[in-house]
């Protein structure tokens, strides 16, 4: 873990206007910055930079945040990467923490992991272009099957030779920890203490992670695999987990990003040839059905995933098997099956690469529609088997649970009752309960998802513009916007005696956020506070929790958003004061509080009707404080119509 010094180290020399420069012609425009978004195509610029604030925001995609995700989204960085990067650029020295020691421990077996790896990827190279038997064997291999050098090259593929050892004695020469070996998987105990090499006279394929880091090995045979198999793989360890890995995604992660699509193929080869034939965006997964952390990779880079497999039954089942969780994932699915017993490989090598991709765009499915022929196939005539097959697609369906997804949903529906001849009506109806009795069992889910979900659908521009502050009819927004104010104006005086954090912790005193991730960083602004460290906006942009940076990111809104708000809104009303702080914190409290007062009358509304005499007068007292509270509150307004 990086420090929390050196993180605000770097924080107090950032300059966004500086980071973002570099990728966007930047304009100065008033207190802003404009230019033309990196994000989106664009003609008219409406990415906007604001130096004081340390954000960006387009209004043209809504993409928004800090310099920190505008390196991670732009540059594809993980969070420690861009810390890192910004550390470099300004000159901090970056200090990791003490760990414990298990942690320890762990990273330094990770680091000797990839110390090894790195070794022997080199070790293997050597091999297989200067030993004269990785010439004759390994090289003469792989330029038969087509593979240029330069290709060889990028991959890092290498060979290790035949002997025992050859491997094994370098690492051990080279001081290597012996217990820490055969973990690799580049090395294996005989007879108990004896150490030999694993891939003995095998091609190696080394697998990258996404930063490019060797986590492991695929290796092969040379020539047909007769008795051994034909690929030995890294065995899972510290580094290599192969639920996470997709073989490529280091190559190919920049390609994905601009085509906007990845292709995901089975092998190896399939990776490495279609890369020679200029098409780059694609990663394998090795053969195995996809994991839900394999289709996050493909997400982070592209929405739209087109698998494309042999056509032969093992490939399409395996294919299959990946479809609810994309399509749980929010990925559009595109399948296309290669023809003749061929992979990608070999079809790239025999058609050439024009020809490829024009069989990919001329043969890719819907995934959906194509299980859908496939089970009613199946099925054939048999009324049992094909209510079944009604199930199943409505099962499918139901998994297509984005909101924004709801027009595509909608024709999947009209497809697919027609392919089954059965009602629309009845189809929509199955999908709409098999959803219902999903969100039933996922009520219980994390508060943290469900926030998650709510950011998305809120950093829609309109969403941002219109509900976020004054139009407060969506019940999270008053609680975003108590948030908003106190992250703005916290540190500001309200008066001689306190600060404007102090009146909000007291207003608010008696009142709980039923968003809990508001809840908890309003607890964690507080206890900043109460410790005197000062907090504002900036001091949660670079919180190490994704949520909680984007959540602020998403309350913080740029100096001419709001007054154009409050222009429009107090147009008419008598205000001199420009500084319309104490108005903004005083009426974003208020409307939380109204809204929160007029649940509790509804709920104790609902309780006297259904009371037992005895409890009636309580609650009815109950109700008239209530009451009280809510003119007392009303009164504050005067003219101003809360919706
Ligand atoms: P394939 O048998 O299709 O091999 O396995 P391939 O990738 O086309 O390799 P070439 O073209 O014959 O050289 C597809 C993938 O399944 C995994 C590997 O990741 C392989 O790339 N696999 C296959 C194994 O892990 N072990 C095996 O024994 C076979
Ligand atoms: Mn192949």
């Amino acid at each position: 873990m990086i420090t929390p010094q050196t993180i605000e180290q770097i924080k107090s020399r950032i300059d966004i206007i500086d980071v973002v420069g570099e990728y966007v012609k930047l304009k100065k425009r008033g207190a802003n910055y404009l230019g033309l978004c990196p994000f989106h195509n664009e003609k008219t610029p409406s990415f906007t930079v604001s130096p004081a604030k340390e954000l960006y925001k387009c209004f043209g995609c809504g993409k928004s945040g800090n310099t920190i995700t505008f390196l991670m989204e732009h540059d594809k960085m993980s969070y420690v990467e861009a810390l890192k990067w910004l550390a470099t650029r300004y000159n901090v020295e970056v200090e990791e923490t003490e760990s414990t020691p298990e942690q320890k421990q762990l990273q330094q077996a990770a680091d000797s992991l990839y110390i090894i790896n790195n070794f022997a990827q080199k070790f293997f190279e050597e091999k297989l272009f200067e030993s004269e038997e990785g010439q004759n064997i390994a090289l003469s291999y792989l330029k038969e099957r087509g593979f240029r050098e330069d290709i060889i090259r990028k991959f890092q593929i290498g060979y290790n030779p035949g002997n025992r050892d050859d491997l094994t004695k370098a690492l051990l020469q080279n001081q290597f920890n012996r217990e820490l070996l055969p973990k690799t998987g580049l090395v294996v105990v005989r007879n108990e203490t004896e150490l030999i090499d694993n891939y003995r006279g095998r091609i190696i394929f080394p697998i990258h992670n996404n930063t490019g880091k060797i986590i492991g090995f695929g290796a092969r045979v040379i020539g047909k695999a007769d008795k051994a198999p034909k690929y030995i793989n890294t065995p899972e360890n510290e580094i290599y987990v192969k639920s996470k890995v997709l073989y490529g995604s280091y190559f190919a992660r920049m390609a994905i990003d601009k085509a906007n699509e990845c292709l995901l193929v089975e092998g190896y080869t399939d990776v490495v040839s279609l890369h020679q034939a200029g098409i780059e965006n694609v990663v394998a997964s090795g053969g195995t059905s996809l994991t839900t952390d394999q289709l996050r990779i493909v997400k982070k880079y592209s929405n739209n995933l087109t698998i494309i497999y042999d056509g032969d039954a093992a490939g399409i089942k395996a294919a299959l098997r990946g479809l609810d969780m994309a399509l749980e994932e929010g990925l559009n699915v595109k399948l296309v099956l290669i023809p003749d017993k061929e992979d990608p490989d070999s079809y790239v090598n025999k058609v050439g690469a024009a020809a490829f991709q024009d069989f990919i765009a001329k043969n890719k499915k819907d995934f959906i529609l194509f299980q859908l022929e496939v089970m009613l196939k199946d099925a054939g005539n048999d009324v049992t088997k094909k209510s079944e097959v009604v199930n199943q697609v409505a099962d499918t369906l139901s998994k297509i649970n984005k909101a924004e997804d709801f027009t595509k949903l909608q024709d999947y529906i009209k497809q697919c009752s027609s392919l089954l001849k059965i009602d629309e009506g009845g189809l929509t109806n199955l999908v709409n309960k098999l959803k219902r009795d999903k969100i039933a069992k996922d009520e219980k889910k994390l508060p943290f998802e469900d926030a998650n979900y709510y950011l998305q659908q809120s950093q829609q521009p309109e969403d941002v513009l219109d509900d976020n502050f004054l139009l407060l009819n969506q019940d999270e927004a008053h609680e975003k916007n108590v948030l908003r104010v106190l992250l703005e104006y916290g540190l500001r005086n309200w008066d001689e005696q306190k600060t404007m954090a102090q009146y909000i912790f007291e207003e608010l005193e008696q009142f709980r956020f039923d968003n809990l991730q508001l809840e908890s960083l309003f607890n964690e602004y507080k206890n900043w506070y109460d410790q005197g460290l000062q907090p504002d906006a900036k001091s949660f942009l670079y919180h190490p929790d994704d949520a909680v940076r984007s959540l602020v990111v998403s309350i913080t809104v740029f100096p001419h958003e709001l007054s154009q708000k409050w222009d429009e809104r107090l147009e008419g009303m008598n205000i001199v004061n420009r500084d319309t702080s104490h108005y903004d914190v005083d009426m974003s409290i208020s409307i939380f509080k109204l809204r929160k007062i007029r649940k509790l009358i509804e709920e104790n509304q609902r309780d006297i009707e259904h009371a037992k005499y005895e409890d009636f007068v309580t609650l009815h007292q109950i109700h008239k404080h209530l009451k009280s509270m809510e003119s007392d509150i009303t009164k504050k307004f005067g003219t101003v119509i809360i919706k």
